[in-house]
């Protein structure tokens, strides 16, 4: 969290003119546009920052997260995420990352039965879902959804009504579940089944998935809600950004949703849960372990669920879902790829070429056996993330539509292409 310790003023002189510049820095920043003062003639642009992938840029000001990616602290509204995931339900985060509070007792009854209310989705949608190849990628399907609740909604254009905006938000927790459980049905030649508004949210998941007849264990359910919880809000993560760039357009929230959507597909982001239990099924035994992490080593492979961003500790996530594992592992039976995963964990913290690159297990490392553990096939886990997920998309993009600060996002380039040349015949060419 930036301290008044990294406020002051920054003193530059630009050697091109001699020029000094003297620039406030606030919460550990200089606002960039400032550095269009730095220039060497009247009629110069002035400077501007490269910074390929953001490595180095803040793009908002937000009070929804905070991670310390040194210390492995991630927090939702200032609680940390340890107690949430073991105290919270999925709904109540959701609340808190929207609301800013938690809920009272009242607030949360009212909030359950209403997002609950809202799971059933337009019958179009079960229609669309039925159009697909059987084969299709679920996230596929989502991202598809997501476009077709912004044609059954269009009053969500209306981003400044509160009233407008808040249903869709509401509507994109409630019914990205039931989308992803009917395009999983539809991936099984099944029927969809229809959310029950007497049961709870993660309740109606299983199932939404499984069939009405079939009864969650408890603990199955309970570890269904620790994982949304983990995965509900991660601060300016790809998808989120996206999120918030794609929402900067004052598009409706389910299209900004469905480009974040789109984005969490990724192998590099959401898609890495499913691509680390395609990584230890390759692996096959605890044996191989040590030769593919030298095929890693020589960079033919990457290690999926290793590495982040800003984690350059163990993810915390990490280290809840692994303990998630033990109640999961207790109902179904020891899912025989923890031990591959434990030994692949073991071996890379004790090897120099993770250690001095700073990688650690993330969310995505463990994530995957949980939901295998729960009879979620591995095409679906990526879903599951934009479950959970959803809760912090939706909102991030409020706190970006209401920032009076925040315009439609529009980066600039370095132009390094042709100079002007004129047009050649295609006879000449
Ligand atoms: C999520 O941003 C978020 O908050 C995301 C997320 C969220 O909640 O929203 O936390 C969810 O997306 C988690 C990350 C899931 N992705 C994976 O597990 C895929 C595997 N991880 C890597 O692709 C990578 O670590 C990233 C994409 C996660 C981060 O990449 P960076 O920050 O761009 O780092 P980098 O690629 O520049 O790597 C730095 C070095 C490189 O080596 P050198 O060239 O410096 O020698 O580390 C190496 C990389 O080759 N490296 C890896 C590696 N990750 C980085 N080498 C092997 N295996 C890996 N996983």
């Amino acid at each position: 969290m930036a301290t008044e310790a990294q406020d002051g003023t920054l003193t530059v002189t630009d050697n091109r003119t001699g020029t000094t510049y003297e620039f406030p820095i606030t919460d550990g920043t200089i606002r960039a546009t400032e550095l269009r003062n730095i220039k060497v003639s009247d009629d110069d642009f002035g400077l501007m920052t490269y910074d390929p992938a953001f490595m180095n840029t803040v793009s908002c000001r937000s009070a929804i997260t905070y991670l310390d990616g040194d210390n492995g602290v991630l927090r939702y509204r200032g609680y940390p995420i340890e107690q949430l995931a073991a105290k919270s339900t999925f709904l109540e985060v959701a609340w808190l990352l929207i609301h800013g509070e938690l809920p009272t007792t009242a607030e949360l009854a009212s909030f359950t039965e209403d997002i609950v209310g809202r799971m059933p989705v337009d019958p179009s949608i079960a229609a669309s879902i039925g159009a697909f190849h059987q084969d299709a990628h679920p996230m596929g399907v989502v991202e598809a959804g997501f476009g077709q609740l912004s044609t059954l909604y269009p009053e969500a254009k209306d981003v400044d009504s509160d009233p407008e905006r808040m249903d869709a938000l509401y509507n994109t927790i409630a019914k990205i579940p039931t989308i992803g459980a009917l395009a999983f049905r539809h991936n099984q030649g099944l029927d969809g089944v229809a959310p029950d508004p007497v049961l709870g949210y993660s309740t109606n998941i299983l199932k939404m998935f499984f069939g009405s007849d079939y009864e969650p264990d408890p603990r199955l359910v309970r570890a269904l809600e620790i994982l949304l919880i983990l995965h509900a809000d991660h601060e300016q993560n790809c998808s989120t950004s996206t999120v918030r760039v794609v929402g900067s357009s004052r598009v409706d929230p389910y299209s900004a949703v469905g480009a974040g959507v789109a984005a969490l597909y990724g192998p590099l982001h959401g898609g890495a849960n499913e691509a680390v239990l395609v990584m230890l099924r390759e692996i096959g035994s605890k044996d191989n372990v040590p030769a593919f992490v030298e095929k890693v080593k020589n960079r033919e492979a990457l290690l999926m669920g290793f590495g982040h961003r800003v984690y350059k500790n163990y993810d915390p996530r990490a280290t809840i879902i692994k303990k998630a594992c033990d109640d999961v592992f207790e109902v179904t039976g020891v899912n025989p790829l923890l031990e591959i995963a434990v030994e692949l964990e073991r071996t890379a913290l004790n090897d120099e070429f993770f250690v001095r690159r700073k990688l650690y297990p993330n969310v995505d490392f463990y994530s995957g056996l949980i939901y295998e553990a729960l009879g979620i096939p591995s095409d679906m886990f990526t879903v599951m993330f934009a479950v959970g997920r959803a809760p912090g998309w939706v909102a991030q993009w409020l706190e970006m539509i209401n920032d009076n600060e925040q315009k439609i996002s529009r980066p600039r380039q370095v132009y390094v292409g042709a100079d002007e040349r004129d047009y050649v015949e295609i006879e000449s060419r």
